[in-house]
């Protein structure tokens, strides 16, 4: 029997070269978006808010598959990923994007239409509240949450409670895809043992920041845990980049 957990990459160069070389292998992302989140690694000091061009490509080949119409976003940052829902939706698509900082969403608004981009709305303030407020005329396809980590397990409650078979008021249709960005955090959530350097240097972060114990961590835990256990999901964790989400509704 294979055993399920190989050390492939001996080497952090190894396991670097393997993705590059697997993503100039992935399906190709349009110039003027490629361009987009170059322009967000060259100006911007949060830059690793954003997904990379590799997770953007899995994200529109995963929406293809799906057949995917209408795309929900929870914490949008500048826009890329969801430049990105847009373009694996199709002009007869469309994307809602929830996000907290109106300065984010204004310069995603305006790069959005800088790049002719016109299926794309984004409604801002608290993603909580935004959950309790939408109302969309079809219910989504799919979800994705990238916002504050502590909030995971409070957005799966409000689209589950919002998504009930029968209601004809549903954010997510039956079958929909519920995808999750950044679950592993590190892989700390999973080992966050000092065997892992991941875990050490942020124990060491929290310690001098004076904020203890670090609550993202858990949340994320409680995520995955309830994706993995509610009936209601057929769950996937994916054990790349930061550690992807992926689970199906039912019902
Ligand atoms: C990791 S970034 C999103 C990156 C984006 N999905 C991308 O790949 O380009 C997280 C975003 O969530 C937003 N956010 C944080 N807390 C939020 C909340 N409570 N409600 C809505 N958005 C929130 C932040 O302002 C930030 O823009």
């Amino acid at each position: 029997m294979k055993d399920s957990a190989p050390v492939l990459y001996p080497k952090e160069q190894v396991g670097r070269k393997v993705t590059e070389y697997s993503e100039d292998h992935t399906l190709s992302l349009p110039k003027e978006l490629s361009e987009f989140h170059a322009w967000i690694l060259e100006t911007q000091e949060t830059a690793n808010y954003t997904i990379s061009t590799f997770q953007a490509k899995s994200l529109v080949w995963l929406a293809r598959l799906a057949g995917a119409k209408h795309v929900l976003e929870i914490g949008c940052y500048l826009g890329f990923s969801a430049s990105i829902w847009s373009y694996a939706v199709g002009p007869s698509g469309t994307v809602t994007g929830l996000e907290f900082d109106p300065e984010y969403a204004k310069i995603a608004d305006s790069k959005l239409a800088g790049l002719g981009i016109k299926n794309v709305q984004f409604k801002i303030g608290p993603a909580a509240d935004s959950l309790k407020a939408i109302s969309p005329s079809t219910p989504y396809d799919l979800v994705f949450i990238d916002a504050d980590k502590s909030g995971y397990p409070g957005y799966l409650s409000a689209l589950l409670s919002r998504s009930q078979p029968g209601s004809t008021d549903r954010l997510l249709r039956p079958g929909a895809l519920i995808v999750a960005d950044n679950v592993l955090r590190r892989g700390i959530v999973a080992d966050p043992s000092d065997a892992n350097p991941h875990a050490k240097a942020q124990a060491q972060r929290a310690l001098k920041a004076h904020y203890g114990k670090d609550t993202d961590l858990a949340a994320l835990d409680e995520f995955n845990k309830e994706m993995a256990s509610n009936k209601r999901i057929e769950s996937w964790l994916v054990p790349l980049w930061d550690g992807v989400m992926v689970g199906r509704l039912l019902d």
